[in-house]
């Protein structure tokens, strides 16, 4: 483990920040980090939402290399996911949709010595739809189970981010 801090330092991995408190502060910057896919509506209930939100998810630069050379998640790793609000009725569109407006961010954090399940989950989103500038990781079961039992690689949804899944599909094919 000491091996694998040591590497995300010495290559300037932007890291989580915490208050005194333990709250995540909001990562920044991370629309310059990589982008390893979207979704659009996706809902672990049945029947179609509404108002659906693409999910644009980012990674850490540093710890998307780290997962191409070694399958695995460095510590630290964050995950950043943005949510869009999706529509259609504008300017020339017929059909389809497009990203119209930021809803906010969520966050999955992986960093050993502070969680005791490795990783943490957070949103950044207040009650009126506000981007909050701290949050608190939530409860195991309010997100953390799903993420461990359905995600594919440890506890990250890579089966629905084609250019993470492109890796393992690789890896596995080499072997
Ligand atoms: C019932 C299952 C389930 C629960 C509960 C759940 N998620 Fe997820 N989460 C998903 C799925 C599926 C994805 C894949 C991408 C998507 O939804 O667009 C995902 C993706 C994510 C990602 C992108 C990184 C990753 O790990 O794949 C973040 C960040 C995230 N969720 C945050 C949260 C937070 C915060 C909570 C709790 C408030 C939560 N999730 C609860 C199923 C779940």
């Amino acid at each position: 483990m000491l091996l694998v801090c040591a590497w995300a330092a010495a290559a300037g991995m932007p890291e989580p920040r915490y208050t005194q408190a333990g709250e995540l502060l909001r990562p920044e910057g991370y629309r310059e980090w990589m982008f390893v896919g979207a979704s659009l509506g996706m809902g672990y209930k049945e029947g179609e939402s509404k108002s659906p939100m693409f999910h644009n998810i980012f990674i850490q630069r540093e710890a998307y290399e780290h997962f191409v050379k070694t399958g695995k998640f460095p510590d630290k790793t964050m995950l950043v996911m943005e949510k869009v609000e999706a529509a259609t009725d504008e300017s020339i569109n017929k059909r389809g949709r497009f990203g119209r407006s930021f809803a906010g961010i969520e966050a999955a954090v992986k960093d050993v010595s502070r969680f005791a399940g490795t990783w943490a989950y957070f949103h950044f989103i207040g009650e009126g739809g506000e981007a909050l500038p701290k949050a608190k990781a939530f409860p195991k079961e309010s997100c953390w189970n799903c993420h461990n039992e359905h995600g594919a690689v440890d506890n990250v949804f890579v089966q629905f981010y084609p250019v993470l899944k492109e890796h393992v599909r690789r890896a596995a094919a080499k072997k």
